[in-house]
């Protein structure tokens, strides 16, 4: 298996491709992927919401007139579930078509062509199969491409992948339409909770002052599917994230409000996954749920998803924003940056919420107003 081998590039050990694993391991699972008798995914029929007839996730059109209904339709999924799936949300089918065509394209080349983008531990922008740097850490089921498109002076086409020959065009121009998108979530969001329709794009730095960055997820045939996660249990990190999946294989499972049982989700074709990250779960002050999700993959079909985080300037003070503080409820985390967040993630991995919950330890140990309990500074 040597060709699925790259330099190191700084991780602790040298990085394995799961497509190569899942074309070489045979009927086996290697140990690294194999998780935790508790974490293992439910594939059984019951747990397929859609499927089975049970509660899943709210379905919410994007296109009613009426703003005020959109906006409390949006806001109440937020509350309750975290999560949403947005149809005729104004992204032109074609668009998502072409975008996840040329990714899967990205995909399906030599592991050669791959190797040039591979990504270091640094950044995380490029071709990578893990996330955090703990030598002999568990594995997910999964290779991702991850690339970032705002600020302006982040993105760079030259870290974007130059084949197949669309990629670069559809990916700029799916960039931009769902920043708008975004943007317009965002005013739902703020009305939502009794606020003015900017406030909370304010808190993210204005339009233009935010960041956004996309990580397109690969998930190979698995021999044993019910032993393995194509992404562990966590929260996103980021203010809101688009997700846009595979349109013919599920694997998306939510922690439901229902006493955290997972649902897998029923994705309506053109939708986007709309969720709620722990940015938003913060300046929120937890008015909107940022929701443990993961993903499970599948014996029969690989699996590709585009995660688009929408998220703060990543120097921005974030904290739970005044008007939703009040002597009854008070401030439940404390101030931080998006860039010392992401310190954690990018060392630790995605870990189910252990981030957001070790921060509100932190608030509630403190006074309410005690601006002090910070993160280290980022070095990226
Ligand atoms: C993610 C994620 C879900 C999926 O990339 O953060 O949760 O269905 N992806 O791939
Ligand atoms: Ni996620």
């Amino acid at each position: 298996m040597t060709s699925c081998f790259n330099g190191g590039a700084g991780w602790p050990e040298p990085v394995v491709r799961v497509q190569a694993v899942s074309d070489t391991c045979g009927a086996t699972i290697p140990e690294r992927y194999v998780k935790p008798l508790s974490e293992r995914p439910s594939l059984s029929p019951a747990a397929a919401g859609g499927a089975g007839g049970g509660p899943n996730i709210p379905v919410v059109d994007l296109s009613m007139p009426d703003a005020d209904a959109t906006s409390e339709a949006v806001a109440a999924a937020c509350r309750e579930w975290g999560f949403f799936q947005a149809v005729n949300h104004g992204v032109r089918p074609e668009l998502l078509r072409s975008a996840r065509a040329a990714w899967r394209g990205f995909f399906r080349q030599p592991a050669e062509v791959r190797e040039r983008y591979a990504n270091s531990p640094a950044t995380y922008e490029g071709y990578g199969s893990r996330l955090g740097t703990a030598k002999g850490g568990p594995l997910d089921w999964g290779d991702y491409y991850f690339l970032h498109l705002l600020p302006p002076s982040l993105k760079s086409h030259d870290k974007w992948p130059s084949l197949p020959a669309s990629l670069r065009e559809a990916t700029e121009e799916y960039g931009e339409e769902v920043v708008q998108l975004c943007r317009r979530v965002m005013r739902l969001l703020s009305t939502g909770l009794g606020l003015e329709a900017g406030r909370l794009q304010a808190a993210f730095g204005g339009e233009g002052g935010e960041g956004a960055c996309m990580r397109v997820n690969f998930y190979p045939r698995c021999p044993q599917p019910e032993l393995t996660l194509g992404v562990a249990a966590h929260s996103d990190p980021g203010g809101m994230t688009m997700l846009l999946v595979d349109d013919h294989v599920r694997g998306l499972q939510v922690r439901s409000p229902d006493a955290g049982k997972w649902i897998t989700v029923d994705p309506v074709p053109d939708a986007f996954i709309f969720n709620i990250g722990d940015q938003i779960q913060v300046l929120s002050n937890a008015a909107y749920k940022s929701v443990e999700h993961r993903v499970a993959v599948s014996a029969a079909e690989e699996r590709l998803s585009m995660a688009f985080f929408y998220n703060p300037r990543s120097d921005l003070p974030i904290a739970p924003m005044p008007e939703l503080v009040a002597p009854g409820r008070p401030a439940l985390y404390p101030e931080m940056t998006f860039d010392e967040y992401r310190v954690f993630i990018r060392q630790r991995g995605l870990a189910g919420k252990a981030q957001l919950q070790s921060l509100q330890a932190k608030a509630t140990a403190a006074p309410a107003d005690d601006p002090a309990a910070g993160g280290s500074p980022s070095s990226s």
